[in-house]
């Protein structure tokens, strides 16, 4: 697929406003400040396709991409989860808009799960993989940043993710990414074409 081709769809506040659910999509979900937007950008190759930000939170609304002209293949940039500044009560009610979403978007094909990581499997990453598995929806995480870790010390936190998702790895596939230095684009690209391909 032509990923460079992407092109910013529309940006939905609630499922509701969310484009026509047919054809397929790979959402990228994650912590806040994980790097899903920027993820998105090394993986266009475009520089601010998503808006990204060093402040946490900053995107608020489902921002959606289309590869080229026809809509009926995209990419979904959702919210991050866990800023701690936002109110308890938003929180759970984003928690409920994500959960809807992924248990009744049709089009979703699978989820890019975004971490950093030199903190990954938060909690609320560990319950976003549980709904994963409960939808059956294949998951590809992103332990993004890994510019941040020497080499020995990035594949280390790999095989220390890799075991701790033992028991979902039918559905799980997860590999080393860096936006800053463009690492694991093609990794990522191969899985999201078996997605999108489909
Ligand atoms: P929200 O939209 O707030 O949920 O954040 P996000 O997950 O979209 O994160 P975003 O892509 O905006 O990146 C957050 C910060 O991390 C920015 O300052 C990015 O420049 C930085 N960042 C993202 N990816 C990488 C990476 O691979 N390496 C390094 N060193 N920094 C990164
Ligand atoms: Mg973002």
């Amino acid at each position: 697929l032509n990923y460079q081709s992407a092109r910013f769809l529309i940006s939905a506040p609630t499922l509701a406003s969310c484009p026509t659910d047919s054809g397929a999509e790979v959402a990228f979900a994650g912590r806040s400040n994980a790097g899903k937007s920027s993820a998105i950008n090394t993986l266009t190759r475009q520089k601010a396709l998503a808006r990204t930000s060093k402040t946490p939170g900053r995107t608020q609304l489902i921002n959606f991409f289309s590869l080229g002209d026809d809509t009926s293949r995209r990419l979904v940039d959702l919210p991050g989860y866990g800023f701690a500044k936002v109110p308890e009560k938003v929180k759970l009610e984003w928690q409920r808009h994500l959960s809807d979403y992924l248990q009744r978007r049709a089009s979703l094909r699978g989820l890019v799960v975004v971490m950093d990581v030199r903190h990954p499997l938060s909690e609320f990453d560990q319950t976003l993989l549980g709904w994963a598995d409960d939808k059956h929806m294949p998951v590809h995480i992103l332990l993004t940043k890994a510019d941040k870790l020497k080499q020995g010390a990035a594949k280390a936190a790999l095989q220390q993710v890799k075991n701790r998702l033992r028991e979902w790895e039918d559905l799980v596939s997860l590999q080393l990414f860096s936006s800053l230095k463009g690492q694991g684009v093609e990794e990522a690209h191969q899985r999201l074409d078996g997605w999108l391909l489909d």
